[in-house]
Parts: structure tokens; sequence; C-alpha cells
């Protein structure tokens, strides 16, 4: 049986990371797309030389003709600019739309059949977008943005806990911006939901508010340190998950940009939702009771995430 490709448009930070990873899961053949000549084919040979150290076999290829993604069962999308400090995620709607639009027309011509996984910013918008440019079915486009946000509020909530990460659950709702909705009640250690925990004196509610505010500047906060650019390691990490959730028909729950048709009360939109993800794509939105804040919440999000929509309908009324 011939090996998954995996197609990864964007050759950057987080392009060449998803091409590290991809090989060393040995998850398929990847080729990494890029504008800028030598960059992708740099990177490719860069990794395919690591492949005798570390003993995958994997061909990767670097590639600036869109003709190299055909038959990709994959593909993962960071083409776009990052942010620099001082910029939010929303600043930098107007390239990564004209983006996406080359992006969309490249896989509706020659990979229609993949899996899209996007993860350029501002992700919601940058997804939806991303789907009516290349009129791929709803449930093969999706946006990364709930794993990596669930992982950093994880994180914080493990090192607050003196637990292992691994013992962390959690839930992140909405869009992948300021408005996110970190859903405590749904976040556990070993199935033990936060609020019990608070009550068994683990925490207070004043320390797990300051790590819901820390998870949803999670971003900014890298940012602010690298200075050059944004995150790239988890980013990278948790659209591999999402990639071999796929590949292998995992079945997974994560949580991800989905799009919406009537599920939480909201049509024609892609927020934050968890989804089954398998060899069907978005197979399944998991649709769960919500108490009258988190709903505030998550209304509040999606409106933030219309408004970007309408923002890109603005820059190309072909979209509308
Ligand atoms: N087609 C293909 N690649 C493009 C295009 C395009 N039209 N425009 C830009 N690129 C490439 C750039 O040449 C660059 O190599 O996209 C790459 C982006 O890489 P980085 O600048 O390193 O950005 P990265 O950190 O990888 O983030 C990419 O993901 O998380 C988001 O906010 C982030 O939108 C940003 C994206």
């Amino acid at each position: 049986m011939a090996r998954n490709k995996i197609a990864l448009i964007g050759g950057g930070n987080i392009g060449g990371t998803l091409a590290h990873l991809a090989g060393l899961k040995e998850l398929g053949d990847v080729v990494l797309f890029d504008i800028v000549e030598g960059l992708p084919q740099g990177k490719s040979l860069d990794i395919a030389q690591s492949a005798p150290i570390e003993g995958f076999d994997a061909d990767l290829k670097g590639a600036n003709d869109y003709a190299d993604i055909a038959g990709a069962d994959v593909v993962i999308v960071t083409a776009g600019v990052p942010r620099k400090p001082g910029m939010s995620r929303d600043d930098l709607l107007g390239i990564n739309c004209k983006v996406m639009k080359a992006v969309g027309e490249g896989i509706a011509a020659h990979a229609p059949d993949a899996m899209v996984i996007c993860i350029t910013n501002p992700l919601d918008a940058m997804v939806w977008a991303l789907r009516q440019y290349s009129g791929l079915p709803h449930n093969k486009v999706v946006g990364m943005a709930g794993v990596l946000d669930s992982a950093r509020f994880r994180l914080f909530l493990a090192q607050e806990f003196g637990v292992s990460v691994e013992d962390v659950t959690a839930f992140v709702l909405g869009g992948h911006g300021d408005t996110m909705v970190p859903l405590i009640r749904y976040s556990t250690v070993a199935g033990i939901p936060v609020p019990d925990l608070i009550k068994m004196g683990w925490s207070s509610q004043e320390k797990i508010d300051a790590i819901v505010q820390r998870t949803r500047d999670g971003g900014a906060e890298i940012v602010g340190l690298l200075k050059t650019g944004s995150a790239f390691y988890a980013p990278a990490t948790a659209g591999i998950e999402m990639a071999e959730a796929y590949l292998k028909d995992k079945k997974r729950v994560l949580p991800m940009a989905a799009h919406l048709s009537g599920q939480y009360g909201v049509n024609d939109l892609y927020v934050g939702v968890p989804v089954v993800i398998g060899a069907g794509g978005a197979e399944r939105i998991v649709e769960i009771s919500l108490n009258d804040d988190e709903m505030a919440g998550f209304t509040k999000s999606c409106d933030a995430v219309r408004g970007l929509i309408d923002a890109c309908k603005n820059i190309d009324p072909s979209l509308a």
C-alpha cells in the first residue's frame, strides 16, 4: 500500500515543524509548498537528512507549484503572515484573506479529495474563507485552534495542580481569539472537574480565573517573548494530532473550528466546538449543554467571528 501524502501549504515556522513531525511520526510522504523559492526545498532536504538518524521512511519534497500537491490525503495550511508584537490576530485579515484565495484555488484544482486543516490566522475567518474559495465539502475543511488552546489550558492547570499534563483534560469553545471560552466545568484531573478540585482546596477560583485569562492570551504571551513571529511548536503539534486522527480514522473527540449548520443555534459559521474526527473528516459535532454564562460567552465569540467574516466579504465581494 502506498504511503499517505501530506501537503503542507506554507513552509515557514509552523510548516517546517509540521514536516518534521510528520516525518518523525511516519504519517506519510510530505510535500512542503511555499511561494518563496528554495525555502521549502531547503527545509525538506534538511529534514530528510534527519531521517537516517531517527529511522523514519518518508519522501520529503519542497515545491513552488501547486501541481506537486496532487493526490494529497491531507493538506495543512499555514500560508500567510504571522503576528508581530502589538498586533492582534485580526490585524492579519487583509493579507491572509488574499492568501486563502490562492491556496483555496490551488487545493480545488489539485487536491479536491483531501482533508484540509487550516492554521492561518485569524483562524475562524480564514478557515471559512478557505472553504469558500476551495469549494470543498464543509466536513473536509476544519481549523486548528481548540487543540492548541486546550493544550495551553491543560499545561497551566497541570502546573497549578502539580500533576501530569496527561491526566488533565480541558475544553475550550468559541473563536481562536480574545473571546475564546475555556470551560472550567468540563475540565478535569483524571475525571474530577476543576470546580470540585477548588472545593477540595487544590486551587482557588482567583487562580483558576487567572489561568483562564492566561490561556486566552496564550498566543500573545509568546509573540511578546519571541518579538519576531508567533508560536509554532505547539500549533504544529496540534495540527499533526488532527491529521493523524483523520488518517488513522481514530474518531478522536477534539475541539476545532468546524462549520455549524444549526448546532448550538448557529448557522453558516466556523467556530470552535468539539468534533468527532475520523476518516469521514469532521464526522459529528458534539453539542454539549452550556449554562447561561457559557452560552453568553460562546455567543459573544460567534459575533466576533461573524464580524471578521464580514470584513473578508468587504475585502472580496465575491465571498458574499
Ligand atoms: N502561498 C504559500 N505560502 C505563502 C503565501 C502564499 N500565497 N504567502 C505567504 N506564504 C508563506 C511565507 O512565505 C512563509 O514561509 O507562508 C509562510 C508563513 O510562515 P511564517 O511567516 O514562519 O509563519 P508561521 O509562524 O508559520 O505562521 C503561519 O499560522 O498560526 C498562524 O498566525 C499564524 O497566520 C500565521 C500562520
